[in-house]
């Protein structure tokens, strides 16, 4: 927030917050808020609040109208007012220097009462000590919580944040085109809300859950370069890191590689940070996609934790443990975590790492610690002097491991690896971890059918290309995602710019060429007319400003989010509607025809 603003217009001088000592002897004009009101002796403080800050309003016989003073006693939290007055330092002693403005208050002369507030639903004020009020509530009064400075800071900071984005990108040439609200439905893996047509009954339009084809239509178009700060709109399962509602920084660029989408996002990553106050030393890191799941177990790990997961197949292959002998013999692994002095973990510490592994939906950890006496644990009781050497099992150390298919232990010790970081409170390396994770896979096996692991325009990596039809789960993708501290912030590819080729991945998904031709028959005509090698990425605006900003919820940096019921609750979203607008739409039986009508 800039303090200097001076905000003037014809009601005020200026905003309040950049006030100063410098300031002594300044006549102005100040309004906003009451934020708080104290009676002293015969004197009437307010602490005047808008956008910039705050600033002591102090109202007394010596200085102020009788009548302003008597009605000044009278304020209410949230009332609005403009006062005249003159800028004086505060008396020694007075000073609060845990405000900016603490140095000086304004002597009012008048008041005048712009708005009268009625009390207010939840404070606005609060002390230190007071928590904020439960989010129902506060999403309920959302004109009321969006008056704190912390959630008006966010929303600043997203606001200069796209305004860095838009200029980056620009200096780029890079065009920003707007797309379609009402359209056709882009398959992004969730479920499309639909819009029904009032002229066409009986059909919908969808909303976008990314404006992918039209940016790649652009392309086709010759547009070179574009992009688009993008609404997109999905009705999925919500988590507290997705909105049904949320924006993307929406990017699209003819005749590239990955590299050159991954130098200039880097780019404007860096930017953006820079504007947060977060380091982002570039070119970041990459690791292939088989790579970071073979060590991580996931496809976006926080390279800030230094653990990384460890094969042990062939040092336990001996062992006595019925687990460990079934996963191996069905052609499975015993991978595991090794945590130098994590023995000092209790049963119950290590039982809420478990717990997590098993969220993830394996059936539990093994684990063995040593001390001094020997190994200990379910998997230590197994281990002889061999296998604990193997192991690089230490003294004071603890060993987490899972058996089984890697689909089922790589995500169980990702989410063990995680936890028992933080359980250790082992230190992270450094503050920022900036990834990209390439070479995703074209698809994967969803309950037993092949569907793209994205979406199905990722253009197949060239060497793979041959697999397609004979082994299409093998297919790596020319696909890149970006992971900042554990959490995926974007997601591009080079796209397939070839109608042919789009349309055997098509059949591979199990399309027939009727389906094909009807769902993505325009792309197909458009791909037709000469379409340059294209590609890009898409980065979710709302999980960028809310990792910079270190906001607790994807709610704290947009103005007005949904619940994770997808419910708007301050204007009270969604609402059933009357049956007439039903029957309108054409979603509703029609009435019988009055008689005589
Ligand atoms: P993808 O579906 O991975 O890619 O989305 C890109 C980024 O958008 C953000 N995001 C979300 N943010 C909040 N709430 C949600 N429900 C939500 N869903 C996604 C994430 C994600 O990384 N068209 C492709 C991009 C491309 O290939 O160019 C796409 O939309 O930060």
């Amino acid at each position: 927030m800039t303090h200097s603003d001076p905000g003037s217009t014809t009601l005020r001088s200026r905003m309040v917050g950049g006030l100063r000592a410098t300031d002594d002897g300044s006549e102005l004009t100040l309004a906003g808020w009451v934020h708080r009101r104290r009676d002293l002796g015969g004197l009437v403080f307010v602490d005047l609040r808008d956008r910039s800050g705050l600033l002591q309003v102090s109202f007394g016989p010596d200085w102020t109208d009788a009548d302003a003073l008597e009605r000044a006693g009278r304020l209410g939290h949230e009332d609005v007012i403009r006062v005249e007055g003159t800028v004086a330092r505060r008396p020694e002693g007075a000073e609060n220097p845990d405000l900016p403005t603490g140095a000086v208050e304004l002597r009012a002369r008048t008041l005048e009462i712009l708005s009268d507030a009625e009390t207010p639903a939840i404070p606005v004020y609060r002390t230190p000590e007071e928590e904020l009020p439960a989010e129902e509530l506060r999403l309920q009064h959302r004109h009321l919580d969006l008056r704190r400075p912390e959630l008006q800071e966010a929303l600043i900071l997203r606001h200069k944040l796209i305004l860095a984005a838009r200029n980056y990108l620009d200096a780029l040439g890079f065009v920003e085109v707007e797309t379609p609200i009402l359209t056709k439905a882009t398959p992004e893996g969730a479920r499309d809300y639909l819009v029904p047509s009032r002229v066409h009954k009986g059909e919908f339009y969808a909303l976008p859950q990314s404006p992918q084809l039209y940016k790649q239509i652009l392309m086709v178009a010759g547009f070179d370069r574009y992009f688009q700060i993008a609404r997109c709109f999905r009705d999925e399962d919500l988590r507290a890191d997705r909105q049904p509602e949320f924006t993307q920084i929406d990017v699209e660029a003819s005749f590239v590689q990955p590299d050159d989408i991954l130098a200039w996002m880097e780019g404007l990553m860096a930017r953006l940070a820079e504007v947060a106050g977060i380091d982002a030393p570039v070119p970041f890191r990459r690791l292939a996609w088989a790579e970071a799941m073979e060590r991580y177990g996931s496809d976006r790990p926080d390279l800030r934790i230094p653990l990384e997961i460890r094969d042990w197949s062939g040092a336990l292959r001996s062992i006595e443990m019925g687990i460990v002998r079934s996963a191996l013999e069905a052609g499975g692994r015993v991978r595991g975590l090794l945590l130098e002095g994590g023995a000092r973990l209790s049963r119950k510490q290590i039982e809420a790492v478990e717990a997590e592994a098993r969220a993830t939906g394996a059936p539990g950890l093994l684990w063995a610690k040593r001390s001094e006496d020997g190994t200990s644990g379910p998997l230590g009781k197994f281990l002889g002097e061999a296998e604990t050497a193997a192991l690089g099992l230490g003294v004071g150390d603890l060993a987490l491991a899972a058996a089984g298919p890697d689909s089922i232990t790589g995500p169980a010790l990702a989410a063990a690896r995680t936890a028992a970081a933080a359980a250790l409170e082992i230190p992270h390396r450094s503050g920022h971890s900036w990834l990209w994770v390439t070479e995703f896979p074209v698809f994967e096996e969803q309950d037993g059918v092949v569907a793209p692991s994205h979406h199905p325009f990722v253009m197949p990596h060239p060497d793979d290309i041959d697999l397609l039809e004979t082994d299409p789960l093998a297919v790596r993708g020319t696909a890149y995602d970006l992971v900042y501290n554990g959490t995926e912030l974007g997601s591009g590819s080079i796209r397939i710019h070839l109608p042919e080729l789009q349309r055997r991945v098509l059949r591979v998904l199990g399309l027939s060429e009727e389906e094909i031709d009807e769902k993505f028959g325009f792309l197909l005509k458009a791909l037709a007319a000469g379409a340059p090698p294209h590609g890009g990425i898409a980065f979710g605006m709302d999980r960028i400003a809310q990792r910079f900003i270190g906001a607790g919820s994807l709610r704290d940096v947009i103005a007005f989010p949904k619940t994770t019921a997808a419910r708007a609750l301050f204007e009270g979203a969604p609402t059933p509607v009357e049956g007439d607008q039903l029957e309108e739409l054409g979603l509703a039986p029609a009435k019988p025809d009055q008689p005589g009508g």
